[in-house]
């Protein structure tokens, strides 16, 4: 990975990867977004892939993600000296290279063994933030310690307890965290018909909860769960069953196997995550206490509608992220990109707008700037990268994000961002 470049120049990569292939040596990403998401399915368990490229119902949200972008055309224009370019955007004081963020993704353990790790590290070689997931594989203090200089947010899941909340928040702000980004749109979990179709939820099985586990708060909640154990639902008792519960004990930190089962924690701390998580109960008043928690900017993901950003716009939120979870949430919600038109004039440049669901493509994120974003979130594609080529594949596929982000810019007559804007887009 080392004698590879992190310029953000197209024409460097482009060389490099010729270059490269004189010696017979192909990249091993590929870089085509459907290619990528077909290596990734052949090398992933079926569970992962399920888990990683599934959506809500029929996946009416999903296909409307990527046809809007299909929507809207580029419009060149020529002869306009764009030799220099300059990609780089300024978020909340702190100038980044390029318009891409890594969006949270939970579970990253289904795609490869070093997960967030292999992610952060892929991050920091290409200076491009990322938001750890309330729902990652590790502890946010292991993994911020591979991103010394890049920045790093903390996506927060508001559960059922405040102290909870509180803990995760000062947490992150402690290991280095530059923004806490509180997703809104999963209070409930969708209705995901692959995972259903599979009977596979990781959660249930000790996968995705690194957080929770490490948190102190979170402990004594196990603590409990054990003093009171619940009458719930029991699976079956087979092979099958018993081979979950080892998982369940092997992704529980620190205590010796006996201890574990003896104390029934990594049992009991499943079934305390499945209690609290969610909370379907908040609402807008609750974003106060929030408040009182950090003095670090809160940004809403999840929004959708204009009335909604207005609205974080009055609770005093600090940006928002215009997402529909790529279409994990609610089958037949609008598009996350027309959902950013529409929102784009209400914000009005008061407060920054990041976006994800669908970015494939550095076209793809220049659509969505051009319609008003100041930064788009990266999401299944580095998932699928992570599980074909680890840190590296993670390393190959940003570069190739922000090298076909610069040709995109610069073929339109491009030079800056502030360049990008609705006038180069003709809508059909
Ligand atoms: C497997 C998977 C796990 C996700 N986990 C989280 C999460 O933990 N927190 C969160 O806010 N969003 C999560 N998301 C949503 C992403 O942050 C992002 O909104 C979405 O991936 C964008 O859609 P796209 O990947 O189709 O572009 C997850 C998405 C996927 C595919």
């Amino acid at each position: 990975m080392n004698n590879q470049s992190t310029s953000s120049n197209g024409m460097d990569r482009q060389k490099e990867v010729y270059i490269q292939g004189i010696g017979g040596v192909k990249q091993k990403i590929p870089f085509d977004s459907k290619g990528l998401e077909a290596t990734a399915s052949k090398v992933m368990s079926d569970e992962a892939y399920a888990y990683i490229a599934g959506g809500a119902g029929d996946g009416l949200t999903m296909k409307n993600n990527l046809n809007a972008f299909s929507r809207y055309q580029i419009v060149p224009e020529m002869l306009k000296n764009v030799e220099n370019r300059d990609s780089t955007i300024e978020l909340f004081g702190k100038r980044h290279p390029s318009p891409f963020f890594l969006a949270p993704i939970g579970v990253l353990e289904m795609a490869h063994k070093n997960a967030d790790i292999a992610v952060a590290k892929a991050a920091e070689a290409c200076s491009i933030p990322y938001i750890f997931s309330n729902q990652a594989s590790y502890p946010m203090e292991k993994v911020a310690k591979h991103m010394p200089t890049t920045s790093k947010w903390f996506q927060l899941y508001w559960s059922k307890s405040r102290e909870l909340v509180k803990s995760l928040v000062q947490r992150a702000e402690t290991c280095g965290c530059e923004a806490i980004v509180v997703t809104l749109d999963t209070s409930l979990l969708g209705w995901r018909t692959a995972d259903l179709n599979g009977a596979y939820l990781p959660f249930l099985r000790g996968l995705g909860i690194a957080q929770y586990t490490s948190d102190p708060v979170f402990q004594k909640i196990i603590d409990s769960f054990i003093d009171n154990p619940e009458q719930d639902t029991k699976p079956p008792l087979n092979l099958k069953t018993l081979s979950v519960l080892r998982q369940m004990l092997m992704s529980y930190p620190d205590q010796g196997l006996i201890k574990k089962l003896k104390e029934g924690r990594a049992r009991a701390a499943v079934k305390a995550f499945t209690q609290t998580y969610s909370n379907p109960a908040l609402s807008w008043e609750d974003l106060n206490y929030l408040r009182k928690c950090t003095s670090l900017p809160i940004l809403l993901k999840g929004i959708l509608s204009p009335t909604d950003a207005q609205l974080a716009i009055s609770y005093g939120m600090d940006g928002i992220i215009v997402s529909n979870h790529g279409g994990r949430q609610v089958d037949g919600s609008i598009s996350a990109l027309e959902a950013l038109e529409k929102i784009s004039p209400v914000i009005n440049g008061q407060i920054p707008i990041l976006m994800d669901s669908g970015i494939r493509t550095g076209a793809d994120a220049f659509k969505a700037i051009a319609l008003g974003a100041n930064a788009v979130c990266i999401g299944r594609p580095y998932a699928y990268a992570l599980a074909i080529g680890g840190e590296k594949g993670v390393f190959e596929l940003l570069s190739n994000f922000k090298a076909d982000f610069d040709l995109t810019m610069g073929l339109s007559g491009c030079k800056t961002i502030a360049d990008v804007k609705k006038q180069v887009l003709l809508k059909s």
